[in-house]
């Protein structure tokens, strides 16, 4: 018997080979709705008990989305009869964000609020879904949000109102045009850092979040992920759990849950930029931040797959 998650736009997969049982599960979601409404809840947060000798634990989260979200089987067209894919559906948490981004923005906006914000900062490109997810959050926390996006056109008048920029705009984000070529280290997180220090010359007080939201704030949000597929008792259906990596915090957080359970599934982290160098360091400076660094690496809890790149993405230039 053998299974696989895969956690990224929802669905899983189980495959029989050689008499062997293959579950694949896959989670992901991205709604397009925006709320003006600050109706948040905010809730105690008590890691789960595997978790809890984490250092950075959260006090906090805001609830922003409906857990637990559904599984169910993906059958799609091409994939071998003796293999098995199912979906966790976090396109269906009733967000009004989206789903891989709503779960750790939950506890970053907490965050912001617990240290009395007043304006949430980020990035990403023009058409960035965790800019739009943290602009709307921000706002339904009573937060102001400042995107700074990446676009060739320089001026602010004449980038339109498409898609995420329409609903950025519906909800009062402030944006900053930055040039395609400005890199995130270097360029962009001194321009929000500016930008914070001039918020609290004003009198107001910002709080940065990094591209994708993958910081050890973050992180939580996608342990509890794991934790909802404890919860929802199906850890052992499965022998593989898939999803996709971007800014790295959905596969450190599914990463660090499924090693810190002592599970036996295997994960998988589909490289949508970077490459798995990048993606082990980034995971592996988590590791220490919460205290796991000398006990494993990031190489082993988690195999990142390359070559499934169709071009080079927005958040692969934020970081070159
Ligand atoms: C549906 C989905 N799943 C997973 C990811 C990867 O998330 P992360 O930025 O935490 O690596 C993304 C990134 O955009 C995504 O859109």
């Amino acid at each position: 018997m053998r299974a696989t998650y895969l956690w990224q736009a929802g669905a899983a997969v189980t495959r029989c080979c050689r008499q062997q049982h293959i579950k694949t599960f896959t989670m992901s979601c991205t709604n397009a709705s925006a709320s003006y409404r600050s109706s948040a809840t905010f809730v105690d947060y008590v890691a789960p008990s595997w978790a809890n000798r984490l250092k950075c634990i959260p006090k906090q989260r805001v609830q922003l989305a409906m857990y637990n979200t559904p599984i169910h089987a993906w059958n799609i067209p091409g994939v071998p009869s003796d293999f098995q894919l199912s979906v966790k559906r976090d396109d269906l948490s009733g967000s009004t964000l989206s789903g891989n981004k709503v779960r750790k923005l939950e506890f970053l906006m907490a965050d912001a609020a617990n240290q009395q914000c007043t304006s949430v900062i980020t990035a990403g490109g023009i058409q960035s879904n965790f800019a739009r997810s943290t602009a709307v959050a921000a706002r339904q926390v009573g937060m102001d949000c400042h995107l700074f996006l990446r676009s060739e056109i320089s001026e602010p008048e004449s980038i339109g109102c498409e898609g995420n920029l329409l609903l950025d705009r519906m909800v009062g984000a402030h944006i900053y045009l930055i040039p395609k070529k400005a890199q995130y280290e270097r360029d962009i997180k001194v321009k929000m850092e500016k930008l914070a220090a001039k918020i609290e010359e004003d009198g107001g007080k910002a709080y940065c979040v990094p591209v994708g939201g993958s910081n050890v704030v973050g992180l939580f949000g996608y342990l509890e992920g794991f934790n909802e597929l404890i919860q929802q008792n199906v850890l052992e259906d499965f022998d593989d759990l898939v999803f996709t990596t971007g800014s790295g915090g959905t596969a450190a957080g599914l990463a660090i849950g499924n090693y810190l359970t002592g599970s036996k599934l295997k994960c998988h982290a589909i490289a949508v930029c970077d490459d798995a160098n990048y993606f082990h360091a980034h995971i592996n400076k988590t590791l220490q931040e919460v205290g796991l660094g000398s006990e494993t690496k990031s190489e082993d809890i988690l195999d990142i797959l390359e070559g499934a790149k169709g071009k080079v993405t927005e958040c692969q230039r934020m970081k070159n």
